[in-house]
C-alpha cells in the first residue's frame, strides 16, 4: 500500500535516496578502485620483475652487506670518536684513523666579497681550470674548461703534472685572452682545489700526506703542493699567476653552499672519493696552534673521513670481499671507508661479488665452458680490475623493465652476452644491495656530522656523482640519515663548489685581510 506523503517529505525521501545512491556508489567505486589498483600492482610485480627465489648461498653471500641500524649506530660512534681524537694531535700517521685537518678558513662569505680569481681543480675524474669573477652579493660569473690529464701522468714524476697544470693554465688564459686588458705587472689570484689529505700550515702552505683515488705521482708526497705549482707556473715565462689559496674539494662545497644557505656548516663530497669539512670551535680543536690569527672562534676542519677503519674500527662490517678488494688496491689498509662507498669502488665491489657467484656456478652456470667463444669477454670482465663502474650500479639497481633488457643490455655491453633473466635478477640485487649499504654508511657518517654541528637546523651541501646522478644512492642515504637524527636538517646540492667555492675561499681571505688592514 501507498503512504500518502507530503510533497515536502516526498522531497526529503528522494534527497535521502539519493544520498543513499551516492553513498552506495562511492563505496562500490572505492572498492573498485581499490581492486583495481591492487590487481595492478600484483600485475606490476609478478610481471616487471617476476621474482627470483634467491638461493641460500646468494642470500648468505650479500647477508653480511645488510647492515642493521644497531651497526649504523656503532659506526656513528666510531666516527665520532675518531674525530674528536684527530682533533687533539696530528698523530694520523700511525694512531688516528682521521687526519682532521685544520684548512685555515674560519669564516663564510658574508656577500662583501669581489674580484677575478682563476681557479685549478685537480682531484677527480677530471682537471678542470675556471675564471670567476665575484661581483659582491654573493653574484658570480663563471667560464671553465675541463682538460683531459693523460693516464700516465697520473703514474708518472709529479714535476711533469705540475707542468701540465701551468701549460693548461697558459692555454686557458690565451684562450680566453684574459691577459689582454692587464697591465704588465698584474698577477692574477689563482686558488688550486687539490683534493687529496694535505697538512696545511697556513691557507697557502700544504704537505700532501698520501694520494688517494688511483693517482701515484713520485716526488709529491711529503712536498708542498701549493710550491710545486708556483714553481711550475713560473718555470713558464710570461704566466703572471700567485697561488693564494690551497682548497679542498669539500671545502669548496661548503663555501659555495654557505653563500646560499647561511645555516649550511658542512660540505661532502660522494664521488670518486668520499669527504667532509665542517665548522668546528677552535676551542674544540686541541691541536690548533696558530698564534696569528687571534680573532677567529671557528675553522673548517677537513675530517678526510675517507680514511676511517684504518686501526680496525669497522672490522665488524668489514666483509671478505671488501679485505679482497683492499688487498688487491695499489692502498692496501687506507681508505678503508672510502674503499665501501665512493663511486671508484662500487662496481668493484659488484664485481668481486659476481665472480664469486660464478665461481660457486649460481651465475650463468656451465655456459663459460659450453661456449668457447663467449670465455675470453667473460674473462676479460672477470679478469679486468676496475671494468664495472658505479654508473653501471646505479643502472641496473634501478631496472624497473619488465624482461630487465636495461641489465641484460648493459651486461651484454661488458662481454656477458645473452644473460639470462635469473642471471640479471640476481645481479640486479647485488647492485641494490651493495648501493643501499654504501648510503646508509654515508647516512651514518653525516648524521654524526649533524650531531657535532648541534643547531636548531644544518643545511649540509653536498657534491659528487653519487649524489648528483645516483637516484636510488640518494633516497636511501636521506631516508637512513632520517631514521638516524631526528633533528632538522636538509642536504643540497652544492653547484660547482669546488671553482665557486674556492675562488670564494680566496675572495674571503682577501676581504679579511683587507678589512684587518684598514681597522
Ligand atoms: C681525498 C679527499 C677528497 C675526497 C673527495 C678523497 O680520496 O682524500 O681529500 O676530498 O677524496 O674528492
Amino acid at each position: 500500500m501507498f503512504q500518502m506523503t507530503s510533497s515536502s517529505d516526498y522531497i526529503i525521501e528522494v534527497r535521502i535516496d539519493v544520498l543513499k545512491t551516492l553513498k552506495i556508489a562511492g563505496i562500490t567505486a572505492g572498492v573498485l578502485t581499490a581492486i583495481g589498483l591492487g590487481a595492478y600492482y600484483i600485475h606490476q610485480h609478478t610481471q616487471r620483475t617476476k621474482r627470483v627465489i634467491l638461493r641460500d648461498e646468494v642470500k648468505n653471500i650479500l647477508e653480511p652487506f645488510q647492515l642493521s641500524e644497531d651497526q649504523l649506530r656503532r659506526v656513528m660512534a666510531n666516527l665520532n670518536t675518531e674525530m674528536t681524537n684527530g682533533l687533539k694531535s696530528n698523530d694520523h700517521t700511525d694512531k688516528n684513523d682521521l687526519a682532521m685537518f685544520p684548512t685555515y678558513v674560519h669564516y663564510g662569505p658574508n656577500g662583501q666579497e669581489t674580484g677575478e680569481y682563476l681557479v685549478v681543480d685537480l682531484g677527480g675524474s677530471n682537471f678542470r681550470v675556471s675564471h670567476v669573477i665575484i661581483e659582491g652579493r654573493n653574484r658570480l660569473r663563471l667560464n671553465n674548461k675541463i682538460f683531459l690529464i693523460p693516464h700516465s701522468l697520473l703514474l708518472g714524476e709529479g714535476e711533469k703534472l705540475f707542468d701540465y697544470i701551468a701549460e693548461c693554465l697558459q692555454r686557458f688564459i690565451d684562450d680566453n685572452k684574459l691577459a689582454l686588458s692587464k697591465s704588465s705587472d698584474y698577477k692574477f689570484d689563482l686558488a688550486f682545489t687539490f683534493s687529496f689529505p694535505c697538512n696545511q700550515t697556513s691557507l697557502r702552505q700544504a704537505t700532501l700526506v698520501s694520494w688517494t683515488k688511483g693517482f701515484s705521482c713520485t716526488g709529491v708526497v711529503g712536498n708542498d703542493v701549493v710550491l710545486l705549482l708556483q714553481q711550475a707556473i713560473d718555470r713558464r715565462k710570461g704566466l703572471k699567476v700567485q697561488v693564494v689559496a690551497l682548497v679542498n674539494d669539500t671545502v669548496g662545497t661548503l663555501m659555495a653552499c654557505n653563500s646560499i644557505y647561511r645555516d649550511c656548516k658542512a660540505g661532502v663530497i660522494l664521488g670518486t672519493g668520499i669527504n667532509a669539512c665542517y665548522f668546528e670551535n677552535l676551542d674544540n680543536v686541541l691541536k690548533w696552534k696558530d698564534e696569528q690569527n687571534q680573532t677567529a672562534k671557528q675553522v673548517v676542519i677537513n675530517t678526510e673521513w675517507g680514511a676511517l677503519g684504518k686501526n680496525g674500527c669497522l672490522d665488524f662490517i668489514r666483509t671478505t670481499i671488501d679485505r679482497e678488494l683492499d688487498s688487491s688496491s695499489s692502498t692496501p689498509q687506507q681508505q678503508i671507508f672510502e674503499k665501501m662507498i665512493s663511486a671508484l669502488y662500487l662496481g668493484e665491489i659488484v664485481r668481486l661479488i659476481i665472480i664469486e657467484l660464478v665461481q660457486r656456478s649460481i651465475l650463468w652456470p656451465g655456459r663459460m665452458h659450453k661456449t668457447p667463444s663467449l670465455r675470453s669477454d667473460y674473462n676479460i670482465f672477470l679478469i679486468l680490475r676496475g671494468s664495472f663502474y658505479a654508473k653501471h650500479v646505479a643502472d641496473i639497481e634501478c631496472d624497473t623493465t619488465e624482461d630487465l633488457s636495461v641489465t641484460s643490455s648493459i651486461l651484454t655491453s661488458i662481454g656477458i652476452h645473452n644473460p639470462t633473466y635469473d642471471d640479471c635478477y640476481i645481479i640486479r640485487e647485488v647492485c641494490k644491495t651493495v648501493s643501499l649499504r654504501a648510503a646508509k654508511l654515508t647516512a651514518a657518517a653525516i648524521a654524526v656530522l649533524i650531531n657535532r654541528l648541534n643547531q636548531p637546523s644544518v643545511t649540509v651541501g653536498i657534491d659528487g656523482t653519487l649524489f648528483r646522478h645516483h637516484e636510488k644512492f640518494k633516497k636511501n642515504l636521506t631516508r637512513t640519515l632520517n631514521r638516524l637524527v631526528p633533528r632538522t636538517h636538509r642536504l643540497v646540492l652544492s653547484e660547482d663548489g669546488s671553482s665557486k667555492g674556492s675562488a670564494l675561499v680566496a675572495a674571503v681571505d682577501r676581504r679579511t685581510k683587507e678589512t684587518t688592514a684598514s681597522s
